[in-house]
């Protein structure tokens, strides 16, 4: 029996919602947590089906986890192997996170080539070619690749761009090599400085990150820690743009101005205000929604490229023409079919997408991945009448419940079965 989000569209929010932890710093921080013996104490830790398989393969490592609520506990006293289990590494290409951990405090790990995914191909060359600097041997073997580093040794790490997890695995497998390693051009982003936080609290001297250069003086013995996992910034610019494609107004509390500067800049652009307020973020749409001309996603600080399918979702319904260029993945226009569906005029060639804003009428589309997925739902938002977003699978991966979320905002999303949904109408 399918599950689905039955919205209903067409009416301004107004609302408050609390963001919870981020996916993307809570899964290297649960990675991180191998590298010390003990207990690790995470809060904030988002309840989401991405973070419950970043704790099956802490488990298949003999750790201890528990959660209460978004406090999550991890014991790596008992842990034992090398081995990231196919499935999950299947289910998850995050789980590559975990080499960098196993490296450092093992000087060994396993794990299948986690192939590509629905954005693109996805290749973790640079994820290798950062190991291997540190002085360990890799090897591919029968679809397994395996990572030898008993004596991993503190050097320069160059990364040709600035990746994201390869910027992530250079710093967990550095804290485990003897000496100082310098990460030259890793990734800016602020779950990058979340999880130095995360090392930092274990007692690893890391510094520089969220800079051109990330020192990390390697070979201590680290000691578990407390940690409380920062907000999850694309769930903020998902509900920045719920409210700007619905209209009306919204509090997002916990959410921090600064990780979204260029996600409020376009949405300024395109007729919002929003502003600080005690304790996060304050959004309100003023009028009619107009095109932005055109805009770039890049590496942090730039304009991020899990936010890009949100605010194109928010634009094909404006008034008026804006042009996407989207630089980090191949495959992130997928959902545009799903706006499209909804009365959407998008036109994507290569790179770039040329979208003229037209009002969006409710549809029964299907999510490809995460934030396409959550982009359908912001769209079904701001369109006359109901929408019916199917493939909850993928958004769930990133969202606790977006239907209560957005329900909180004012808005009317419900999670309904297969079975009571009879299209044209959803039974809303
Ligand atoms: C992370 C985020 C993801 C976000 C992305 C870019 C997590 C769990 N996921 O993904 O939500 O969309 O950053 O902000 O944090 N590349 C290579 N070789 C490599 C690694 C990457 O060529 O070894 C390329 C990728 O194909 C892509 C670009 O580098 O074109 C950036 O990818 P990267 O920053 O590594 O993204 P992820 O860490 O996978």
């Amino acid at each position: 029996m399918m599950e689905y989000f039955a919205v209903a569209g067409g009416r301004p929010l107004q609302g408050r919602v609390t963001i919870h932890g981020a996916k993307n710093s809570a899964l290297p921080i649960l990675a991180a947590t191998l590298l010390a013996d003990g207990e690790s104490v995470i809060h904030n830790c988002p309840a989401l089906t991405d973070c419950a398989a970043a704790l099956e393969i802490l488990t298949c490592l003999g750790c201890r986890v528990g959660r209460e609520g978004s406090t999550v506990t991890v014991d790596t006293s008992c842990r034992r192997g090398h081995t990231i289990p196919d499935e999950l590494m299947g289910r998850m290409r995050a789980s590559v996170l975990f080499l960098g951990a196993l490296l450092a405090r093992e000087g060994m790990a396993v794990a299948c080539w986690p192939g590509g995914c629905a954005l693109g191909a996805r290749p973790i060359d640079l994820h290798i070619r950062a190991f291997q600097a540190l002085g360990a041997q890799v090897r591919s073997w029968s679809g397994q690749l395996y990572f030898e580093g008993p004596r991993l040794q503190g050097r320069e790490v160059a990364l040709p761009i600035p990746s994201v997890g390869a910027t992530e695995n250079a710093m967990l497998a550095a804290c485990g090599a003897q000496g100082v390693t310098v990460i030259r051009n890793p990734a800016r982003e602020p779950e990058i400085v979340d999880l130095q936080g995360f090392l930092r609290c274990l007692g690893a001297k890391v510094s520089g990150a969220g800079t051109e250069e990330i020192v990390v003086e390697g070979g201590r013995r680290l000691h578990p820690g407390e940690y409380a996992v920062m907000a999850d910034r694309i769930v903020t610019a998902t509900y920045l743009c719920a409210v700007a494609a619905a209209g009306g107004e919204g509090e997002l509390l916990g959410a921090q101005g600064a990780h979204v500067r260029p996600v409020l800049s376009a949405l300024a652009a395109a007729g919002c205000e929003a502003g600080e307020c005690a304790g996060g973020l304050w959004v309100r749409r003023t009028g009619e929604l107009r095109g932005i001309g055109s805009l770039t996603t890049g590496p942090y600080p730039a304009f991020p490229t899990d936010a890009q399918p949100l605010l194109t979702a928010v634009l094909a319904g404006a008034r008026g023409k804006s042009r996407i260029t989207e630089t980090i993945f191949d495959h992130r226009f997928r959902y545009v079919q799903g706006l499209c569906a909804m009365g959407g005029c998008i036109q994507v060639r290569g790179d770039t997408a040329a979208v003229t804003g037209r009002p969006l009428r409710g549809a029964r589309v299907e999510a490809t991945d995460l934030r396409g997925g959550a982009a359908l739902t912001v769209a079904a938002l701001g369109a006359q009448g109901e929408s019916a977003i199917f493939g909850l699978e993928h958004i769930d991966r990133g969202y606790e419940a977006l239907d209560r979320d957005l329900t909180a905002l004012g808005g009317g999303v419900f999670r309904r079965r297969e079975q009571t949904c009879g299209m044209p109408g959803v039974g809303i």
